[in-house]
């Protein structure tokens, strides 16, 4: 057991209040994103879309989507989210062919899970291959690794340029007989930045292999800021090649955590995710992604997220979010030695010391942590990571000016902790 010291189950149940009074009383240590002042996991559209998550949550916290037969509604929002998200990432445009498909998943990592599973098996059973190659950026996603550990598929990680893309014909160097499938980033996660797909998807086209696009963080921030006129650079559907793409719905779609969509190119391709089996008692079992038993409440949220915001309201939301970036990153340059890595387009950023001697940008984080502020820290090189939402923009006058202080206060002093963990570990 554990030796960290645990609340016991009590023997008789605790009253209801008391039970809320701890949950309340546990929750003061954590970071208090309706303050504005959280730049990583939140995602925050306001008050007002915050209130309906939360009774979409709770109208549906018993439901359990494993089975949509009991509970069709469940069945009609996932399709409409499906089939929404599907819309946004160029799948009624003639080029994508006409024929995308998905499902939903539990997040960003599910999603690419899946994709390396799919992939791996389309490697196995129709070409093979046996000990299936995926190639993918240093950038790409951690859950790739993920992937690769528990699907038996090796990764190759290629190193990105110093705009910290990769380059495809660096990607094209690693590809082997036995490469299934080709990775691009709309954006990264570390940098923000969006790596060049359509050249991707040719080197994927060409090879006659797989290519997906991890667009959880961009899928729906991306679409809304070519359409305000703000980005011109293709990553979807539209672009040839592309054969699969993630994008997650608790990220720029301001849903309830939990909700995540998996979309293939084609019906033959979004067949390889389903599972079915009939070698059990408890008759034919069939699902469409790793979970059994499925939150129906973060779906229903999701569902109501989309409808409630609309097309309009994400333009607002993404202007409002891009707008704050802009001047963060401009904040940021405006800061005598401070520097953006890379030229990230949209609302993710990593900023560091321009000379590590100088200024030790981690000891600038823990400032900024003392004056309340929440960003992460990544390393290779050295830098804090601000991911930009709706719910932060009104903050980020704020930020750069503590952060302003935060350098002038630290001088030459060197971070009591150079951890970067990112995640659970324990
Ligand atoms: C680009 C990218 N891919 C995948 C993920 C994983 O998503 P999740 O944390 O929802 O599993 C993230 C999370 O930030 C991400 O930014």
């Amino acid at each position: 057991m554990d030796t960290f010291p645990h609340t016991p189950l009590p023997r008789h149940g605790l009253p209801r209040d008391e039970v809320l009074k701890q949950l309340l009383a546990m929750k003061q240590g954590d970071q208090d994103w309706r303050g504005g002042r959280v730049f990583s996991l939140v995602y925050s559209a306001g008050d007002e879309v915050h209130e309906l998550l939360q009774e979409a949550l709770s109208l549906y916290s018993a439901e359990n989507g494993l089975n949509v037969l009991a509970f069709p509604s469940i069945g009609i929002m996932q399709h409409d989210i499906v089939c929404n998200t599907a819309t946004l990432l160029g799948a009624d445009d003639p080029g994508s062919g006409g024929a995308v498909e998905g499902y939903l998943t539990s997040g960003g990592t599910e999603s690419l899970l899946q994709a390396v599973k799919t992939a791996r098996d389309v490697a196995r059973h129709d070409r093979g291959i046996e000990r299936p190659q995926v190639v993918a950026a240093e950038s790409a996603h951690a859950a790739f690794t993920k992937a690769a550990d528990y699907f038996d598929v090796e990764l190759i990680r290629v190193p990105v340029g110093p705009d910290f893309r990769v380059d495809a014909d660096a990607l094209a160097d690693a590809c082997t007989d036995d490469t299934i499938m080709v990775v691009g980033s709309a954006p990264t996660y570390p940098h923000g930045v969006i790596d060049p797909i359509t050249d991707i998807a040719a080197l994927a086209r060409e090879r006659g292999i797989l290519c997906h696009v991890d667009a959880c963080m961009g899928g729906f921030l991306l679409p809304f800021l070519t359409e305000l006129g703000r980005l011109d650079e293709p990553f979807d559907f539209r672009v040839e090649g592309v054969t699969s793409i993630s994008a997650d719905v608790h990220k720029y779609g301001y849903a309830s955590k939990g909700v995540s969509v998996i979309l293939y190119r084609t019906h033959e391709l979004a067949r390889k995710q389903l599972f079915m089996t009939t070698d059990w008692l408890g008759g034919f079992y069939a699902s469409t992604a790793m979970a059994g038993t499925r939150p129906a409440g973060p779906i229903a949220a999701a569902w109501a997220a989309l409808m409630h915001i609309g097309q309009d309201g994400y333009l607002e939301l993404t202007r409002t979010a891009h707008d704050a970036a802009l001047s963060l990153r401009a904040g940021i340059e405006s800061i005598d030695g401070l520097t953006v890595r890379g030229d990230p387009p949209g609302t993710v950023m990593a900023f560091g010391a321009r000379d590590p001697e100088l200024l030790d940008i981690f000891a600038v984080g823990e400032k900024l942590s003392e004056d309340g502020w929440y960003l992460d820290r990544q390393n290779r090189p050295d830098s804090l990571h601000a991911t930009v939402h709706a719910g932060s923009a009104a903050t980020v006058p704020y930020l750069i000016d503590d952060l302003r202080r935060a350098v002038a206060h630290v001088g030459s002093a060197r971070a009591t902790s150079r951890d970067t963990t990112y995640g659970q570990s324990h």
